[in-house]
């Protein structure tokens, strides 16, 4: 139900040509692949925990140089069907089974009881294997907040990371045709060329997306910043995750591990295993307990040590579950699910956000003309036929268009120029505990209460963005997203099967009200966007919650029934900040109250960026690589 949902707001029509044009080849010649838990060496100067997007960036980056050995231990095994490495709409790993865990979150309070599907990647690549392929950057003020948290002089902060972001990216520049046709601004001094993992834009473009862009130039306070990395809200065009060359995706896997774990001796990856726990002595980690990936006991549990650090890499819903099942976590749930307390560290766990996605308004252009459009991919066997030939012959033309390109990301003071100080004063004023469950920690109520304060400031000012509309230059548009949600979800062990059943996860959805408040301006926007610009002359007309749904009580009743509160953009459920704040990690991403071991993935973010996610956990990833070899 919600898959569907996505599908059809984000790409919406799967053509299922594509999909079985492709190979089914799942090439499996990688000596280096330990499918058997009893190949692993008995000790490693590094392990690896879950080979996904940032697991595989950390492994590549500890083993160039030779020095230290690395082991990867990931669930999932090597993928390489088409639905991984297609880039046309790149949504459809999504809703194979094969590639993704099979998690449903506990029924939402704030949606009317509804359920969610938690979506992440279950394969070597982890998330990246089958996200988007959409590829931005947050705000400058989103890297700043989050040094903020530890003081002034944090390198955690835009300056801090640019490095890193430049280092993460191939950049390929849009072509001079595509980029005159569409007004495309770039500016390649804000990316780099020598990673492996590759940003580049699509060869084609359906004719409205211009016209699209165009309309957000006329809100005023909209701007057209010099590239998507520049830090800066607006509306602007960005590259995909796509290997030009090839046009297919490109991903941690390819750019981390293919062809380069297979020539270092030193990096040994094993598959379809899954780790249980982390071992500790006097509170160092020393290695990690792991099974086959379908196990329902400990019975065939194996251990490896690491000498120098064990690395968490899990993502967003695992490294939680791992940590409180080590011992790590607060104490109080540790002794519920029987598990000896190693460091009481209140906030694992907590601190769960993700991108809330269906809250402005849908509308469909009643007047559109201006075909091509992607619905002519699905709609329309003769262009679906002509775009396959093209892209079978040149790896160019519509299929080389992902999930999407173009998108405005917008302050509150642009959308709401009459409200948003409001809101901020509002949000000012909170007590934050009455918005966490009953009995949290003092530490994580006041590091909520940091995060408040922060997001208030960025309310107010203009270069943070809240509001994110992709437009794909077609008929039926306008699914928002929400890129600074306030309420705070929690992901806990199951007591009653710590380890073999999977976390329950609570997003906890328009927990803080004042999130209702400004998904009420959203709305109110995603209307003028359509009906007070030149897009009102293609006859825009309301699908959904539907023109007569004005007052702030009948929008949010509206919102309850429909929002999703994911974008599967997890983050923040080991978040760096200080332990006084209920950090779980330091600036470092080591783990406060043990040593040797770190956690490099989504989790650590404190809050999320204005952006989706993926660029940000390849930059995260490499700067953590480089604090952990400083430390080595
Ligand atoms: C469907 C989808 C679409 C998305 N679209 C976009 C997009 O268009 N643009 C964008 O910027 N971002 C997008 N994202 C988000 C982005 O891909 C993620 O934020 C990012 O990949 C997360 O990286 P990670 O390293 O934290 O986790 P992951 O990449 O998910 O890696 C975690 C790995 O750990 C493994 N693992 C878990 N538990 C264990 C265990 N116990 N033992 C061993 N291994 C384990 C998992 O199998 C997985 O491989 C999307 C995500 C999804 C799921
Ligand atoms: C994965 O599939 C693609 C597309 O079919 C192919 O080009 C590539 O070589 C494959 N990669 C591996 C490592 O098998
Ligand atoms: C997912 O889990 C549910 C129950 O938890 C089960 O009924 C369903 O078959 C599972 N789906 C897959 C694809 O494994
Ligand atoms: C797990 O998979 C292995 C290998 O395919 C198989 O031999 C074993 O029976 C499976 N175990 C369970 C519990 O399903
Ligand atoms: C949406 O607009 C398209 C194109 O203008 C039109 O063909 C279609 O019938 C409309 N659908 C709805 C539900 O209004
Ligand atoms: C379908 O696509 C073909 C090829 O691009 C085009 O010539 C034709 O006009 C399209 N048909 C419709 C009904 O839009
Ligand atoms: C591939 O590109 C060549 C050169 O631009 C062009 O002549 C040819 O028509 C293209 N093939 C297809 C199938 O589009
Ligand atoms: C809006 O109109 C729809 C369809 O007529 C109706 O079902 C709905 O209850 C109305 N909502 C409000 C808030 O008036």
């Amino acid at each position: 139900m919600v898959l569907s949902r996505w599908a059809v707001a984000i790409g919406g029509l799967l053509h299922a040509a594509v999909l079985t044009s492709a190979d089914r080849a799942q090439s499996l010649a990688h000596s280096k692949i330990l499918t058997r838990g009893e190949d692993v060496q008995e000790q490693y100067d590094y392990i690896v925990v879950g080979g996904g997007t940032a697991g595989l960036t950390v492994a590549d980056r500890l083993t160039e140089k030779g020095k230290y050995s690395v082991l990867v231990i990931e669930f999932g095994v090597f993928q390489n069907s088409s639905s991984v490495t297609t880039v046309s709409y790149g949504f459809f790993g999504l809703i194979d089974p094969a590639l993704n865990f099979n998690i449903t979150s506990v029924p939402q309070t704030g949606l009317n009881g509804r359920t969610v599907d938690v979506i992440v990647g279950k394969m070597l690549g982890g998330s990246s294997g089958h996200n988007g392929l959409q590829v931005h950057r947050g705000q400058k003020a989103d890297y700043d907040r989050w040094g903020s948290y530890f003081g002034r002089r944090s390198q955690w902060s835009w300056d801090g990371l640019l490095p890193y972001f430049k280092k993460a990216w191939h950049f390929h520049p849009p072509s001079p045709e595509l980029a005159r046709a569409n007004n495309i601004k770039y500016d390649a001094r804000y990316w780099g060329t020598s990673s492996n993992i590759h940003a580049s834009f699509p060869t084609y473009a359906f004719p409205f997306l211009k016209t699209e862009i165009a309309a957000f130039g006329e809100i005023p306070g909209v701007q057209f910043p010099p590239d998507s990395g520049a830090g800066l809200p607006g509306a602007f065009w960005y590259p995909t995750s796509a290997d030009p060359g090839p046009m297919l995706r490109s991903f941690s896997r390819t750019g981390h591990w293919d062809g380069v774990a297979q020539t270092r001796s030193n990096y040994h990856t094993v598959t379809g295993q899954k780790v249980l726990k982390v071992l500790f002595k006097n509170k160092r980690a020393t290695g990690v307990t792991f099974v086959p990936a379908n196990a329902t006991s400990g019975k065939y549990a194996r251990s490896v040590k690491a000498k120098k650090e064990v690395i968490l890499a899990a993502g967003t819903i695992h490294t939680p579950q791992i940590l409180q099942g080590s011992g790590v976590g607060p104490a109080k749930l540790l002794r519920e699910a029987k598990i000896d307390v190693v460091v009481d560290l209140p906030g694992v766990g907590t601190n769960f956000q993700d991108h809330p996605f269906q809250v402005g308004a849908l509308f469909n252009l009643t007047k559109f003309t201006a075909h091509p459009d992607p619905n002519d991919l699905f709609l329309n066997q003769t262009f679906l036929a002509e775009a396959q030939a093209e892209y079978n012959a040149n790896r160019t033309g519509p299929l080389s268009i992902a999930s999407g390109n173009a998108a405005s990301f917008l302050p509150l003071r642009v959308i709401s120029p009459t409200a948003f100080s409001q809101i901020a004063d509002k949000c000012e004023a909170q007590d934050p505990a009455a918005y966490l469950p009953p009995g949290t920690d003092k530490t994580v109520v006041d590091g909520y209460a940091a995060q408040i304060r922060a997001h208030a400031r960025d309310l107010r000012g203009a270069g943070s963005a809240v509001y994110n509309l992709f437009v794909r230059g077609t008929y039926n548009e306008g699914s928002a997203i929400y890129l600074h949600p306030l309420s705070r979800g929690i992901i806990k062990i199951n007591s009653a099967d710590p380890y073999f059943a999977e976390p329950i996860i609570d997003y906890r959805a328009l927990s803080n009200p004042a999130d209702a408040d400004i998904l009420v301006e959203f709305t109110r926007f995603t209307r003028r966007f359509f009906l007070d610009t030149s897009l009102s002359n293609y006859g825009p007309v309301e699908l959904w919650p539907g023109a007569n749904v004005t007052s702030p009580a009948d929008i949010i009743t509206a919102l309850r029934s429909f929002m999703i509160p994911s974008s599967f953009h997890p983050v923040g459920t080991a978040p760096m900040m200080p332990r006084k704040l209920g950090g779980v990690v330091d600036e470092d991403l080591l783990v406060y109250g043990v040593s040797g071991l770190s956690v490099v993935d989504a989790s650590i973010m404190p809050d999320l960026p204005g952006a989706y996610t993926q660029q940000t956990v390849y930059a995260i990833a490499e700067k953590a690589a480089d604090l952990i070899k400083a430390r080595a």
